[in-house]
Protein backbone atom coordinates (compact mmCIF):
# COMPACT_ATOMS: atom_id res chain seq x y z
CA UNK A 1 0.00 0.00 0.00
CA UNK A 2 1.13 3.57 0.00
CA UNK A 3 0.70 6.98 1.44
CA UNK A 4 -1.58 9.62 -1.01
CA UNK A 5 -1.00 13.04 -1.30
CA UNK A 6 -4.26 15.37 -1.98
CA UNK A 7 -1.94 18.65 -2.28
CA UNK A 8 -4.00 22.28 -3.52
CA UNK A 9 -6.80 20.06 -5.31
CA UNK A 10 -9.50 22.72 -6.76
CA UNK A 11 -11.87 21.27 -8.64
CA UNK A 12 -14.78 23.51 -10.61
CA UNK A 13 -16.90 21.76 -13.00
CA UNK A 14 -18.28 23.35 -16.52
CA UNK A 15 -15.70 25.88 -16.11
CA UNK A 16 -16.54 29.17 -17.56
CA UNK A 17 -20.08 28.26 -18.65
CA UNK A 18 -22.61 29.56 -16.86
CA UNK A 19 -23.35 25.81 -15.10
CA UNK A 20 -19.75 26.77 -13.44
CA UNK A 21 -19.92 25.09 -9.77
CA UNK A 22 -16.98 25.22 -8.17
CA UNK A 23 -16.75 21.38 -6.21
CA UNK A 24 -13.50 21.72 -4.33
CA UNK A 25 -12.46 24.93 -3.37
CA UNK A 26 -9.14 24.03 -1.99
CA UNK A 27 -7.97 20.53 -0.48
CA UNK A 28 -4.77 19.70 1.18
CA UNK A 29 -4.74 16.13 2.87
CA UNK A 30 -2.16 13.33 3.23
CA UNK A 31 -3.45 10.10 3.99
CA UNK A 32 -0.67 8.21 5.62
CA UNK A 33 0.33 4.44 4.53
CA UNK A 34 -2.09 1.82 5.91
CA UNK A 35 -4.32 3.87 7.59
CA UNK A 36 -8.10 3.80 7.54
CA UNK A 37 -9.48 7.04 7.14
CA UNK A 38 -13.23 8.48 5.91
CA UNK A 39 -14.30 11.28 4.49
CA UNK A 40 -17.25 12.68 5.93
CA UNK A 41 -19.58 15.69 4.87
CA UNK A 42 -23.14 17.07 3.70
CA UNK A 43 -24.64 15.99 0.58
CA UNK A 44 -22.75 18.30 -2.49
CA UNK A 45 -19.80 19.03 -0.10
CA UNK A 46 -17.50 17.40 -2.97
CA UNK A 47 -16.42 14.18 -1.76
CA UNK A 48 -16.97 12.16 -4.50
CA UNK A 49 -15.30 14.56 -6.99
CA UNK A 50 -12.37 14.41 -4.59
CA UNK A 51 -12.79 10.58 -4.83
CA UNK A 52 -12.69 10.33 -8.24
CA UNK A 53 -9.55 13.18 -8.69
CA UNK A 54 -7.49 11.06 -6.48
CA UNK A 55 -8.35 7.52 -8.85
CA UNK A 56 -7.75 9.50 -11.56
CA UNK A 57 -11.11 9.42 -13.30
CA UNK A 58 -11.57 13.13 -12.82
CA UNK A 59 -8.47 15.55 -13.99
CA UNK A 60 -8.39 18.49 -11.28
CA UNK A 61 -8.71 22.36 -12.29
CA UNK A 62 -5.60 22.63 -10.45
CA UNK A 63 -3.51 20.70 -8.19
CA UNK A 64 -2.01 17.35 -7.64
CA UNK A 65 -1.92 14.03 -6.64
CA UNK A 66 0.80 12.45 -5.41
CA UNK A 67 1.30 8.30 -4.17
CA UNK A 68 4.24 7.50 -2.01
CA UNK A 69 5.61 11.23 -3.43
CA UNK A 70 5.03 10.52 -7.56
CA UNK A 71 2.92 13.50 -9.18
CA UNK A 72 0.48 10.35 -10.58
CA UNK A 73 -1.50 13.72 -11.66
CA UNK A 74 -1.35 12.82 -15.29
CA UNK A 75 -1.83 9.28 -14.81
CA UNK A 76 -4.76 7.14 -16.16
CA UNK A 77 -6.61 5.21 -13.18
CA UNK A 78 -5.14 1.75 -14.45
CA UNK A 79 -1.51 3.17 -13.69
CA UNK A 80 -2.35 4.54 -9.92
CA UNK A 81 -3.48 1.28 -8.84
CA UNK A 82 -6.01 2.61 -6.77
CA UNK A 83 -9.24 0.38 -6.36
CA UNK A 84 -12.60 2.18 -6.16
CA UNK A 85 -15.50 0.36 -4.58
CA UNK A 86 -18.85 1.83 -5.52
CA UNK A 87 -21.74 2.69 -4.42
CA UNK A 88 -23.63 0.54 -6.41
CA UNK A 89 -21.48 -2.25 -7.22
CA UNK A 90 -20.12 -3.71 -10.73
CA UNK A 91 -20.38 -7.20 -10.41
CA UNK A 92 -20.71 -9.41 -13.71
CA UNK A 93 -23.49 -11.49 -13.95
CA UNK A 94 -21.66 -14.38 -16.10
CA UNK A 95 -19.07 -15.00 -13.56
CA UNK A 96 -19.33 -16.67 -10.24
CA UNK A 97 -17.83 -15.26 -7.19
CA UNK A 98 -14.99 -16.84 -6.95
CA UNK A 99 -14.32 -15.48 -11.04
CA UNK A 100 -15.73 -12.25 -9.68
CA UNK A 101 -13.24 -11.79 -7.17
CA UNK A 102 -10.43 -13.22 -9.26
CA UNK A 103 -11.00 -11.08 -12.17
CA UNK A 104 -8.92 -8.43 -11.30
CA UNK A 105 -5.69 -10.78 -10.21
CA UNK A 106 -5.83 -12.36 -13.68
CA UNK A 107 -6.01 -9.35 -15.44
CA UNK A 108 -2.89 -8.26 -13.68
CA UNK A 109 -1.15 -11.40 -15.24
CA UNK A 110 -0.99 -13.24 -11.61
CA UNK A 111 -0.23 -17.11 -11.16
CA UNK A 112 -3.20 -19.26 -10.97
CA UNK A 113 -1.93 -20.94 -7.76
CA UNK A 114 -1.59 -17.66 -5.92
CA UNK A 115 -4.95 -16.43 -7.42
CA UNK A 116 -6.39 -19.58 -5.57
CA UNK A 117 -4.59 -18.71 -2.32
CA UNK A 118 -5.75 -14.60 -2.36
CA UNK A 119 -9.19 -15.96 -3.16
CA UNK A 120 -9.39 -18.15 -0.17
CA UNK A 121 -7.73 -15.80 2.11
CA UNK A 122 -10.91 -13.30 1.40
CA UNK A 123 -13.27 -15.29 1.01
CA UNK A 124 -12.28 -16.21 5.07
CA UNK A 125 -12.14 -12.80 5.84
CA UNK A 126 -15.64 -11.73 4.06
CA UNK A 127 -17.00 -15.37 5.21
CA UNK A 128 -17.84 -15.80 1.32
CA UNK A 129 -17.29 -19.33 1.14
CA UNK A 130 -20.79 -20.39 0.61
CA UNK A 131 -21.32 -18.46 -2.07
CA UNK A 132 -18.21 -18.60 -3.84
CA UNK A 133 -19.68 -20.59 -6.96
CA UNK A 134 -22.73 -18.93 -6.76
CA UNK A 135 -23.95 -16.62 -9.56
CA UNK A 136 -24.02 -13.41 -8.15
CA UNK A 137 -27.37 -12.99 -10.26
CA UNK A 138 -28.96 -14.52 -7.34
CA UNK A 139 -27.74 -12.83 -4.22
CA UNK A 140 -29.17 -9.82 -4.03
CA UNK A 141 -27.28 -6.10 -3.53
CA UNK A 142 -25.56 -7.16 0.12
CA UNK A 143 -23.72 -10.04 -0.92
CA UNK A 144 -22.82 -8.54 -4.33
CA UNK A 145 -21.04 -5.48 -2.48
CA UNK A 146 -19.26 -8.40 -0.27
CA UNK A 147 -18.11 -9.97 -3.53
CA UNK A 148 -17.39 -6.03 -4.83
CA UNK A 149 -15.41 -5.07 -1.60
CA UNK A 150 -13.51 -8.72 -1.51
CA UNK A 151 -12.88 -7.35 -5.38
CA UNK A 152 -11.19 -4.02 -4.17
CA UNK A 153 -9.23 -5.69 -1.22
CA UNK A 154 -7.41 -8.89 -3.14
CA UNK A 155 -4.89 -6.87 -5.14
CA UNK A 156 -1.82 -6.71 -3.21
CA UNK A 157 -0.31 -4.37 -5.18
CA UNK A 158 -3.03 -1.63 -4.88
CA UNK A 159 -2.01 1.36 -3.69
CA UNK A 160 -5.27 2.35 -1.91
CA UNK A 161 -9.20 1.14 -1.80
CA UNK A 162 -11.20 4.53 -2.22
CA UNK A 163 -15.18 3.28 -0.88
CA UNK A 164 -17.96 5.71 -1.97
CA UNK A 165 -20.85 5.09 0.46
CA UNK A 166 -20.60 1.53 0.02
CA UNK A 167 -23.58 0.65 2.76
CA UNK A 168 -25.90 2.36 0.83
CA UNK A 169 -27.52 -1.16 -0.68
CA UNK A 170 -27.17 -2.86 2.91
CA UNK A 171 -29.76 -3.31 5.39
CA UNK A 172 -29.09 -1.21 8.41
CA UNK A 173 -28.95 -4.25 11.33
CA UNK A 174 -26.44 -5.84 8.48
CA UNK A 175 -23.81 -2.80 8.44
CA UNK A 176 -22.02 -3.39 11.21
CA UNK A 177 -21.03 -6.59 10.45
CA UNK A 178 -20.18 -6.23 7.27
CA UNK A 179 -17.95 -2.96 7.65
CA UNK A 180 -16.12 -4.88 10.25
CA UNK A 181 -15.06 -7.52 8.26
CA UNK A 182 -14.01 -4.88 5.78
CA UNK A 183 -12.34 -3.18 8.52
CA UNK A 184 -10.26 -6.94 9.79
CA UNK A 185 -9.49 -6.86 5.81
CA UNK A 186 -8.00 -3.52 5.94
CA UNK A 187 -5.73 -3.90 8.94
CA UNK A 188 -4.95 -7.79 7.70
CA UNK A 189 -3.71 -5.95 4.93
CA UNK A 190 -2.69 -2.74 6.08
CA UNK A 191 -4.63 -1.14 3.64
CA UNK A 192 -4.36 2.67 3.19
CA UNK A 193 -8.16 3.37 2.42
CA UNK A 194 -10.58 6.42 2.45
CA UNK A 195 -13.97 5.39 3.11
CA UNK A 196 -17.01 8.33 1.87
CA UNK A 197 -20.24 8.42 4.03
CA UNK A 198 -22.30 11.16 4.86
CA UNK A 199 -23.29 9.06 8.04
CA UNK A 200 -20.58 10.02 11.09
CA UNK A 201 -21.02 6.49 12.99
CA UNK A 202 -20.26 4.73 10.11
CA UNK A 203 -17.05 7.13 9.92
CA UNK A 204 -15.81 7.09 13.27
CA UNK A 205 -16.09 3.47 13.79
CA UNK A 206 -14.08 2.99 10.43
CA UNK A 207 -11.93 5.40 10.67
CA UNK A 208 -8.76 6.36 12.58
CA UNK A 209 -8.55 9.85 11.29
CA UNK A 210 -11.74 11.54 9.63
CA UNK A 211 -11.74 13.91 7.12
CA UNK A 212 -14.68 16.49 7.16
CA UNK A 213 -15.55 18.39 4.34
CA UNK A 214 -18.13 21.33 3.88
CA UNK A 215 -18.53 23.67 0.66
CA UNK A 216 -15.75 21.88 -1.27
CA UNK A 217 -13.07 22.63 1.42
CA UNK A 218 -11.53 20.42 3.85
CA UNK A 219 -12.74 21.80 7.42
CA UNK A 220 -11.37 19.55 9.90
CA UNK A 221 -9.07 16.32 9.37
CA UNK A 222 -8.42 14.42 12.73
CA UNK A 223 -9.27 11.47 15.41
CA UNK A 224 -12.77 10.96 16.25
CA UNK A 225 -12.22 11.77 19.93
CA UNK A 226 -10.62 15.26 18.79
CA UNK A 227 -13.33 16.17 16.86
CA UNK A 228 -15.63 15.28 19.00
CA UNK A 229 -13.62 17.11 22.45
CA UNK A 230 -12.13 20.28 20.19
CA UNK A 231 -13.70 21.12 16.80
CA UNK A 232 -12.16 23.40 15.03
CA UNK A 233 -15.51 25.88 14.37
CA UNK A 234 -18.84 25.59 15.21
CA UNK A 235 -19.58 23.47 12.32
CA UNK A 236 -17.80 20.65 13.45
CA UNK A 237 -19.28 21.02 17.08
CA UNK A 238 -23.04 21.07 15.72
CA UNK A 239 -22.35 17.93 12.57
CA UNK A 240 -20.19 15.37 14.86
CA UNK A 241 -22.28 14.52 17.68
CA UNK A 242 -26.18 13.30 18.15
CA UNK A 243 -27.43 15.87 19.00
CA UNK A 244 -24.76 17.90 18.11
CA UNK A 245 -22.80 20.40 20.44
CA UNK A 246 -24.92 23.11 22.34
CA UNK A 247 -23.75 26.28 20.44
CA UNK A 248 -25.05 29.25 23.05
CA UNK A 249 -24.89 32.77 21.72
CA UNK A 250 -22.99 34.65 24.65
CA UNK A 251 -21.17 38.14 25.45
CA UNK A 252 -18.21 38.43 27.45
CA UNK A 253 -18.19 40.11 31.15
CA UNK A 254 -15.88 40.58 33.69
CA UNK A 255 -16.59 39.21 37.01
CA UNK A 256 -14.64 38.62 40.30
CA UNK A 257 -11.72 39.50 37.89
CA UNK A 258 -12.37 37.04 35.34
CA UNK A 259 -14.14 36.94 32.44
CA UNK A 260 -17.64 35.31 32.02
CA UNK A 261 -19.50 33.92 29.10
CA UNK A 262 -22.80 35.99 29.97
CA UNK A 263 -25.97 34.18 28.83
CA UNK A 264 -28.64 36.60 29.40
CA UNK A 265 -28.46 37.13 32.88
CA UNK A 266 -26.95 34.11 33.69
CA UNK A 267 -23.05 34.04 34.24
CA UNK A 268 -20.82 31.56 33.07
CA UNK A 269 -17.36 30.66 34.62
CA UNK A 270 -14.70 30.04 31.36
CA UNK A 271 -11.33 27.89 32.33
CA UNK A 272 -8.32 29.95 33.43
CA UNK A 273 -6.49 29.18 30.26
CA UNK A 274 -8.76 30.71 28.17
CA UNK A 275 -8.60 33.78 29.65
CA UNK A 276 -5.97 35.47 28.21
CA UNK A 277 -7.09 34.76 24.77
CA UNK A 278 -10.51 36.09 25.23
CA UNK A 279 -11.19 39.88 23.97
CA UNK A 280 -14.35 41.39 26.30
CA UNK A 281 -15.20 43.73 23.27
CA UNK A 282 -16.24 40.69 20.86
CA UNK A 283 -19.12 39.94 19.61
CA UNK A 284 -20.33 36.82 17.83
CA UNK A 285 -19.31 34.64 20.75
CA UNK A 286 -21.11 31.16 21.57
CA UNK A 287 -19.84 28.73 24.35
CA UNK A 288 -19.84 25.38 23.01
CA UNK A 289 -20.68 22.28 25.11
CA UNK A 290 -21.93 19.13 24.52
CA UNK A 291 -24.82 17.22 25.90
CA UNK A 292 -23.27 14.77 27.59
CA UNK A 293 -21.55 17.89 29.60
CA UNK A 294 -23.99 19.45 31.03
CA UNK A 295 -24.83 18.65 34.52
CA UNK A 296 -28.90 18.88 35.25
CA UNK A 297 -30.43 19.26 38.83
CA UNK A 298 -34.00 18.27 39.72
CA UNK A 299 -34.09 19.93 43.01
CA UNK A 300 -32.15 23.62 43.88
CA UNK A 301 -28.81 23.11 44.16
CA UNK A 302 -27.20 24.26 47.76
CA UNK A 303 -24.16 26.31 45.92
CA UNK A 304 -26.82 28.42 43.12
CA UNK A 305 -23.98 30.53 41.37
CA UNK A 306 -22.94 27.58 39.36
CA UNK A 307 -26.28 26.75 38.45
CA UNK A 308 -28.82 28.28 35.93
CA UNK A 309 -32.60 27.23 36.24
CA UNK A 310 -34.54 26.38 33.27
CA UNK A 311 -37.52 25.03 32.15
CA UNK A 312 -37.89 21.85 30.65
CA UNK A 313 -39.40 21.97 26.99
CA UNK A 314 -39.14 18.48 25.59
CA UNK A 315 -37.66 14.95 27.05
CA UNK A 316 -37.02 12.22 24.29
CA UNK A 317 -35.26 8.98 24.50
CA UNK A 318 -32.66 8.84 21.89
CA UNK A 319 -30.19 5.93 21.85
CA UNK A 320 -30.38 4.05 25.75
CA UNK A 321 -30.48 8.08 27.35
CA UNK A 322 -32.82 10.71 27.16
CA UNK A 323 -32.06 14.09 25.72
CA UNK A 324 -33.70 16.77 27.86
CA UNK A 325 -34.19 20.05 25.99
CA UNK A 326 -35.26 22.97 28.53
CA UNK A 327 -34.69 26.70 27.88
CA UNK A 328 -32.51 29.19 30.00
CA UNK A 329 -34.96 31.22 32.63
CA UNK A 330 -35.44 34.96 31.78
CA UNK A 331 -33.51 33.95 28.48
CA UNK A 332 -34.46 32.28 24.43
CA UNK A 333 -31.43 29.91 25.31
CA UNK A 334 -31.88 26.51 24.75
CA UNK A 335 -29.88 23.68 25.79
CA UNK A 336 -29.82 20.13 25.56
CA UNK A 337 -28.49 17.76 28.18
CA UNK A 338 -28.38 14.25 28.02
CA UNK A 339 -29.21 12.06 31.26
CA UNK A 340 -29.64 8.20 32.28
CA UNK A 341 -32.82 6.39 30.58
CA UNK A 342 -34.35 6.31 33.97
CA UNK A 343 -33.46 10.20 35.02
CA UNK A 344 -36.68 11.27 36.71
CA UNK A 345 -37.61 14.37 34.43
CA UNK A 346 -40.96 15.49 33.38
CA UNK A 347 -41.73 18.51 30.43
CA UNK A 348 -42.23 21.96 31.84
CA UNK A 349 -40.34 20.61 35.12
CA UNK A 350 -38.18 23.20 36.86
CA UNK A 351 -34.68 21.94 36.62
CA UNK A 352 -30.80 23.83 37.30
CA UNK A 353 -28.08 23.41 34.75
CA UNK A 354 -24.37 23.80 35.17
CA UNK A 355 -21.60 23.84 32.93
CA UNK A 356 -18.38 22.15 33.65
CA UNK A 357 -15.96 25.02 32.46
CA UNK A 358 -12.80 22.36 31.74
CA UNK A 359 -15.82 21.01 29.03
CA UNK A 360 -16.94 24.37 27.92
CA UNK A 361 -15.65 24.90 24.29
CA UNK A 362 -15.69 28.94 23.16
CA UNK A 363 -15.50 30.36 19.26
CA UNK A 364 -15.53 33.29 18.37
CA UNK A 365 -17.11 34.37 15.22
CA UNK A 366 -17.61 30.37 14.45
CA UNK A 367 -13.58 29.70 15.09
CA UNK A 368 -12.46 27.77 17.84
CA UNK A 369 -10.57 30.28 20.69
CA UNK A 370 -7.47 28.53 22.20
CA UNK A 371 -6.55 24.77 22.23
CA UNK A 372 -8.21 22.69 24.80
N1 LIG B 1 -20.54 15.85 -13.32
C1 LIG B 1 -20.86 16.99 -12.71
N2 LIG B 1 -21.11 18.11 -13.43
C2 LIG B 1 -21.43 19.28 -12.82
N3 LIG B 1 -21.51 19.44 -11.49
C3 LIG B 1 -21.27 18.36 -10.71
C4 LIG B 1 -20.94 17.09 -11.28
N4 LIG B 1 -20.76 16.20 -10.27
C5 LIG B 1 -20.97 16.88 -9.12
N5 LIG B 1 -21.27 18.18 -9.38
C6 LIG B 1 -21.53 19.23 -8.38
O1 LIG B 1 -20.34 19.39 -7.59
C7 LIG B 1 -20.65 19.54 -6.21
C8 LIG B 1 -20.01 18.41 -5.41
O2 LIG B 1 -20.62 17.18 -5.80
P1 LIG B 1 -20.17 15.76 -5.24
O3 LIG B 1 -20.93 14.73 -6.00
O4 LIG B 1 -18.68 15.68 -5.27
O5 LIG B 1 -20.67 15.84 -3.73
P2 LIG B 1 -20.82 14.67 -2.64
O6 LIG B 1 -20.23 15.23 -1.39
O7 LIG B 1 -20.28 13.39 -3.15
O8 LIG B 1 -22.40 14.59 -2.45
P3 LIG B 1 -23.32 13.32 -2.05
O9 LIG B 1 -23.18 13.17 -0.55
O10 LIG B 1 -24.68 13.78 -2.42
O11 LIG B 1 -22.84 12.13 -2.81
C9 LIG B 1 -22.17 19.59 -6.11
O12 LIG B 1 -22.55 20.92 -6.16
C10 LIG B 1 -22.61 18.85 -7.39
O13 LIG B 1 -23.86 19.32 -7.80
MG1 LIG C 1 -21.11 11.48 -3.50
Amino acid sequence: MAEIEVRDIRHVYDQGTSDETVAIERVNLTLKDGTANALLGPSGCGKTTLLQIISGLLQPTEGQILIDGEDVTDKPPEERDIAQVFQFPVIYDSMDVYDNLAFPLRNGGVPENEIDSRVQRISDLLELDDILHSSPSNLGPELNQLVALGRGIIRADTSAILFDEPMTDVEPSRKLTIRRRVKEAQQEFNITALYVTHDQHEALTFAEQVAIMRDGNLVQYDTGENLYQNPVNTFIGHFIGSPGMNLLDCTLSQKNGAPHAQLGPHSVPLKESLHPKLDLSWSDCQIGIRPSSVTVQVANPHDEADYAPAIVDQVEMVGGFQIITATLEDTDVEVKARVAHDFAIEKDASIWLSFPPDDIRFFHQQEAVGAA
